[in-house]
């Protein structure tokens, strides 16, 4: 599988003025890959995350991933896609203050009634095996350290199985030893065949990273 940009663009209307925060990008992606996205802040790094994720449709280019072109879905059929190919990781791991780990990790899958509850917990703690937290399985977010609470919401992530991984700085909140292991957890994902896609400015990440894509002003720069 593959996700491919040809000249992607994205203009945003802010008021009377117009923010061109992609201004023609192209990118290539294949599965089993890490992608970082690096540039200084406003460069279009979250917004290529939010296309890739069907969040947004660009003003002009193509999004193609695994034969669909994102820029001609519909609203429904982007739903769609987002549940089958889609994870995000968020900087702030985003979970819910007053469920216990294990009920955050399934909590989307659940409302979005894919599959079982059985069957989702049987898959929840397979992965929090994985990432060494099926310990704190019962506890509540704040409970936990931001490295451990990364770990939940790339669970989160996880649980329905996306072919492509989005996280958008997920070691911006952590301490350098702590990122370091969220890193190495990505990179695994990646080399279990998934593409990952993560917006960083950490350098720790463009150093493991298959292909780093340099941002500046909505552009490609070398690398
Ligand atoms: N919804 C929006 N409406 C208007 N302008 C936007 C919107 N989202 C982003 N922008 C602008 O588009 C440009 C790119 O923003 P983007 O969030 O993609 O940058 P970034 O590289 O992720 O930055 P950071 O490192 O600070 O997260 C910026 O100039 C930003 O102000
Ligand atoms: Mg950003």
């Amino acid at each position: 599988m593959k996700v491919q940009c040809e000249n992607v663009e994205k203009y945003y209307l802010a008021g009377s003025n117009v923010v061109k925060a992609l201004r023609g990008l192209s990118c290539s992606i294949t599965s089993g890959r890490l992608a970082a996205v690096v540039g200084p802040s406003g460069s279009g790094k979250t917004t290529l995350l939010n296309l890739i994720g069907a969040l947004d449709r660009p003003t002009r280019g193509k999004i193609m991933v695994d034969g669909l072109h994102l820029e001609t879905l519909s609203r429904e059929k982007a739903n769609e896609y987002r549940k089958e190919y889609i994870g995000f990781v968020f900087q702030r791991f985003n979970l819910v203050p007053y469920l216990s780990v294990l009920e955050n990790i399934i909590l989307p899958a659940y409302l979005a009634k894919k599959g079982k509850k059985k069957a989702l917990v049987d898959r929840a703690v397979e992965i929090m095996e994985n990432l060494n937290i099926v310990d704190k399985s019962g506890k509540m977010p704040n409970e936990l350290s931001g490295g451990e609470q990364q770990r939940v919401a790339i669970a989160r992530a996880l649980l329905m199985n996306p072919k492509i991984l989005l996280a958008d700085e997920p070691t911006g909140e952590l301490d350098r030893e702590t990122g370091r292991v969220i890193i190495s957890i990505l990179k695994e994902i990646a080399d279990s065949g998934k593409i990952v896609i993560v917006a960083t400015h950490d350098p720790e990440i463009s150093n493991v990273a298959d292909y780093v894509i340099k941002l500046r002003d909505g552009k490609r720069v070398s690398e």
